[in-house]
């Protein structure tokens, strides 16, 4: 194969000393230069209020890198040229002077693709992106990554994009949302949309509902401060969980193009059953961590740790059932959960397929043994699917048998890191895996009723202990249904 021309752009990464920086994007970018090379005049300027010189901001790339970095992948022969690439800039984003520095450091290169990341609190986007203009820093080459969660209610997520609105084209804006740049949500498309096999039976008819899972063993990890104006509703499930759903049910673009794409993802948020305060206090379930077990090791309660209040209701977990109100899925409960210190670190989306409607063979649990795609992202990607078959032997036993449909896992190939795709996404101009205004919107139109019920209530989330699956009321919800989360990578 040919080797690709060395890139040649502009990072501009806004918020680059902080944990979002150092945890996955600067390892992303280390990663590609690594396999392809940057242009040498290639450059990625942090930016922060930090008063940092070059040497002390590398010198703490450097370090993150060793420790966020997978085993295998940092080189120390690559660091002195990785280096070079990596400037660091002081800039306030009340205070023109250092947009002013930043104008003549970025020079005449206009012709160049030009990023802006904006790694900050959502509350800064308006400011940076008005004095990036007042400073004519925005070029035709120029784009704006924002990172969720944009806003915090569908009235601040507004303003935001209006405010970028005024100063970028849509078509500059991409807002991320990393999970879409894992490898087998990609792959989901692809099993969906070539596969006859599986798109002839992906509605009501042939499926008994869905669960989308994202858990996570860690707690709040020192950022107990973001997390306390956020929780789980608005960090993951307004975004990640909503994406993943809006792929597992949207129709089939007209074709693999960006808007052909968002155009159908919208339509399936447009079609989410709007939740009324009876449906809410129903079917979704908010959950607070108490102290508990963690990976064996004693720990925390979400009240407990440093920075939350005594009297937090914040939520650390969420669980929730949906309904999509359009032909394909009248009927088919779809089942949302996330929370924070759950006994492991797995994301995954279990389409759990009818019953046969009559069984000549001796099948007692016969919802186990009812068909499922096992659609995995974390820890390690893969989809699964779970057929029947005869055990070898006198009689006719059933049992069931994992097929792996991921040939490249099995080969020992790695998948590629999410923000690292989507990274070069933006630099090669290419946002069909970014969320467009409308959708934002949508998504927030729509976990809106929740946020304001829950503002109102006074009734505290409910708690479950850390190392544990969440409030029980989260299984009760499912039982009501005569249905079963499936728990943990078993
Ligand atoms: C981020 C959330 O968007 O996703 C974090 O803000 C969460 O709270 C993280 O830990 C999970 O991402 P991943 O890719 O590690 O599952």
């Amino acid at each position: 194969m040919k080797n690709p021309a060395p890139l040649l752009f502009d990072f501009l990464l806004f918020g680059g000393s902080g944990d979002l920086a150092l945890r996955k994007l600067i390892p992303a970018l280390y990663r590609r230069f690594k396999e392809e090379k940057f242009h040498p005049d290639a450059r990625i300027i942090a930016l922060s209020r930090s008063e940092l010189s070059n040497e002390a901001y590398r010198s703490d790339v450097r370090n993150a890198l060793q420790s966020y970095l997978k085993s295998g992948e940092w080189n120390e022969s690559c660091w002195p040229a990785f280096a070079k690439h990596l400037s660091f800039e002081q800039i306030d984003a009340f205070d023109s002077e250092g947009f002013v520095r930043l104008s003549s450091l970025l020079g005449n290169n206009d012709e160049r693709p030009r990023v802006y990341y904006l790694s900050t609190h959502s509350s800064l986007y308006a400011q940076i992106v008005q004095q990036l203009s007042d400073c004519n820093l925005i070029t035709d080459n120029c784009r704006l990554v924002i990172e969720k969660p944009i806003g915090r209610d569908l009235l601040s997520a507004q303003a935001i994009n209006q405010a970028v609105g005024r100063v970028f084209t849509e078509n500059q804006i991409y807002r991320i949302d990393h999970y879409l740049g894992k490898e087998t949500v990609q792959n989901l498309l692809v099993l969906r949309f070539a596969n006859p096999l599986f798109e002839s039976q992906w509605d009501h008819n042939s499926i008994d509902h869905i669960q989308i899972s994202i858990a996570e063993s860690i707690g709040v990890e020192g950022r107990s401060e973001f997390y306390e104006s956020t929780g789980a509703l608005r960090d993951i499930v307004q975004n990640h969980l909503l994406q993943l759903l809006c792929i597992v049910a949207m129709e089939p673009p007209s074709k693999l193009d960006p808007d052909r794409i968002r155009d159908e993802k919208l339509k399936v948020l447009r079609s989410l059953k709007t939740m009324d305060n009876q449906s809410i206090n129903k079917d979704v379930v908010r959950g607070q961590y108490t102290s508990g077990f963690s990976e064996g090791n004693k720990v925390p309660g979400y009240l407990e740790e440093s920075g939350i209040s005594d009297d937090s209701t914040t939520e650390s977990f969420v669980a929730m059932k949906v309904e999509i109100q359009n032909m394909r899925w009248a009927g088919v409960p779809f089942y949302l959960r996330t929370g924070k210190r759950l006994p492991e670190r797995l994301c995954e989306i279990v389409v759990q397929f009818k019953e046969i409607p009559h069984s000549i063979f001796n099948m007692s649990a016969s919802q186990l043994l009812s068909n499922q795609l096992i659609i995995t992202l974390q820890p390690n990607e893969s989809i699964t699917l779970r057929l029947c078959g005869k055990r070898f032997g006198a009689g006719m036993e059933v049992r069931t048998i994992d097929l792996n449909l991921s040939p490249d896992v099995r080969a020992g190939r790695k998948a590629s890191d999410a923000y690292e795709r989507l990274l070069f996404d933006v630099i090669n101009g290419d946002p069909t895996l970014f969320l467009r205004q409308d959708e934002l919107e949508e998504a927030w139109a729509w976990v809106e009723p929740i946020l304001n019920h829950w503002e109102k209530t006074s009734a505290p989330p409910d708690p479950y202990a850390a190392g544990s699956w969440g409030p029980s009321a989260a299984t009760l919800m499912l039982a009501r249904d005569g249905k079963l989360w499936r728990e943990g990578s078993r």
